[in-house]
């Protein structure tokens, strides 16, 4: 399978559009939703050009998930809008979401402010049952920790929310495919769950500090769905 359990650094529409439909098991992505923030360049313009970008990222997507597929995405409430219409647009079905609520984080250090709850929402492309594997709880994330290893990006998820996410939503063999991987949060959590992965990224440096984030991430054999969307202990 093409870009199998790589990181690819390019523009997350052109990867895509190079790969066939109907091939990975779900999305779980982060997109850039900081007007402010820097991520290529310094311009608002720019900024909001990168998070135009989610109306062809979401028509991709739609392509290479599998019928049925979720797609996951870390969304705030100031873009909140845009993304909704970009994915009712690109056809998928809007199932339900999930917030985090942040107390601690990368980007109150490196941007000296951070905004405290991002919604994680969950899409479906097209119809049929959705399996969350493993009990349920509540739909609350509560990250009151900075992470335990910074990989240098302003917006670097949560493993622990990832894996949580991940384990629901698929079982080892799936795949995942993050149109904007960042410092390869999704795709890090996945190796270590023996689920496939595919990661894009724009930015050269965050690829290669992905890159080495995967060799150095182990797969661990254990794959024991957690408690639903729990909180962090
Ligand atoms: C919010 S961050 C993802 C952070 C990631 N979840 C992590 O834990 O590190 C969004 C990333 O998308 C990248 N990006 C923005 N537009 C892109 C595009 N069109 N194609 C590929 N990557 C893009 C940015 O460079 C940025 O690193």
């Amino acid at each position: 399978m093409k870009y199998i359990n790589e990181i690819i650094h390019g523009d997350s529409v052109e990867v895509m559009r190079e790969l066939p439909e109907n091939v990975y098991d779900a999305c779980l992505t982060d997109p850039p939703y900081k007007l402010s923030q820097k991520y290529t360049t310094s311009t608002d313009s720019d900024n909001i050009i990168a998070i135009a970008s989610i109306y062809n990222v979401a028509i991709e997507l739609k392509r290479v998930v599998k019928v049925g597929g979720l797609c996951i995405v870390f969304y705030d409430n100031r873009i909140l809008p845009m993304v909704l219409d970009a994915y009712k647009k690109a056809g998928w079905k809007y199932i339900r979401s999930l917030t985090m609520y942040r107390r601690a984080g990368n980007a109150y250090n490196m941007c000296g402010w951070m905004s405290t709850s991002d919604f994680i929402l969950i899409f479906q492309n097209g119809d049929g049952k959705v399996n969350f594997y493993g009990k349920c709880s509540h739909d609350v994330y509560v990250k009151d920790k900075m992470e335990k290893e910074s990989f240098g990006h302003p917006a670097q998820k949560p493993e622990w929310i990832i894996e949580d996410i991940l384990q629901r939503i698929l079982l080892p063999e799936m795949s995942v495919i993050d149109p904007y991987s960042g410092s390869g949060t999704t795709c890090a959590v996945a190796k270590k769950l023996g689920i496939k992965y595919t990661g894009i990224e724009q930015e050269l440096e965050f690829v290669n500090i992905s890159k080495k984030r995967m060799e150095e991430k182990k797969e661990e054999k254990e794959f024991e769905p957690q408690t639903l969307f729990n909180t962090q202990t």
